[in-house]
């Protein structure tokens, strides 16, 4: 059994006196959580919020890293840095990363390997976008990505992946739950075609996009669908919890 995993994605938002205040709010709520919980915040509040989740079933997340392990990459963090903070989680190749930074295939990869050798937890982004998905090429899109993000990881029960159809982030248009279900098993079951032996029944995929309070319990409801990546429902104490209680 894969343990259901829902994770916000503050994305640029909440200062670090904001994020303590969100925390505050978010601890009581999710106290019955059967889920791992995590939030993924801006680096720089970092130790606020490792100060504020104490106590709680709230985990440590970062929205990039790094692959190089120090040296002269001005603005960039490195996932020893992560690690030595206590941080167990980060994003790696999140669809605006890719669009607006630059990110490719191949730093994807990098990053991964990288944030998983310093003991990181990597939730590593796949999806299409609109007129990917609109020419039919999504599962093309997909395969493409499976092969190029994934290359050189050992056991992928230490991974964690997030489809995320761009079309569906922060649009309030979500994939139903059954395209969201569909497309997640025709990830899983390339990724156990190419990635044959290394574990990858036991790699968590989680469905990101527009998932918020109302649709989260008809998708965690899906047999594929193993979690959720939460951007704007994340910021909401409220809506937050109701996600990561969707099972109660
Ligand atoms: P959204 O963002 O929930 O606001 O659509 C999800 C994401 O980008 O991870």
């Amino acid at each position: 059994m894969r343990k259901p995993i829902i994770a916000g994605n503050w994305k640029m938002n909440n200062t670090a006196r904001e994020a303590e205040a969100l925390i505050a709010a978010v601890k009581p709520l999710v106290k019955q959580a059967k889920c791992d919980v995590v939030v993924c915040v801006p680096a720089i509040d970092i130790p606020a919020v490792k100060k504020a989740i104490r106590g709680s079933k709230i985990r440590l997340g970062a929205q990039n890293v790094h692959f190089a392990e120090k040296g002269a990459y001005t603005g960039e963090i490195s996932a020893p840095m992560l690690k030595e903070y206590g941080v167990q989680y980060v994003i790696v190749g999140h669809s605006e990363r890719r669009q607006y930074f630059g990110e490719t295939d191949e730093t994807v990869n990098k990053r991964t390997l990288a944030a998983l050798n310093a003991g990181l937890i990597p939730i590593v982004c796949i999806g299409e976008s609109l007129e990917e998905r609109e020419s039919g090429r999504t599962e093309e899109v997909l395969a493409r990505q499976i092969e190029k993000d994934f290359v050189g990881i050992e056991d992928f029960s230490k991974i964690v992946v997030a489809y995320e159809p761009i079309w569906a982030i922060g649009t309030g248009k979500t994939a139903t739950a059954a395209q969201a279900n569909e497309t997640i098993g025709f990830i899983r079951k390339k990724m156990k075609k190419i990635y044959a032996g290394k574990n990858v029944g036991r790699m968590r995929i989680q469905y990101g996009g527009s998932m918020n309070a109302k649709n989260a319990k008809e998708l965690m409801a899906m047999p594929e669908i193993d979690g959720g990546l939460i951007g704007g429902a994340s910021l909401k104490a409220p809506d937050f919890a109701a996600i990561v209680n969707f099972d109660q």
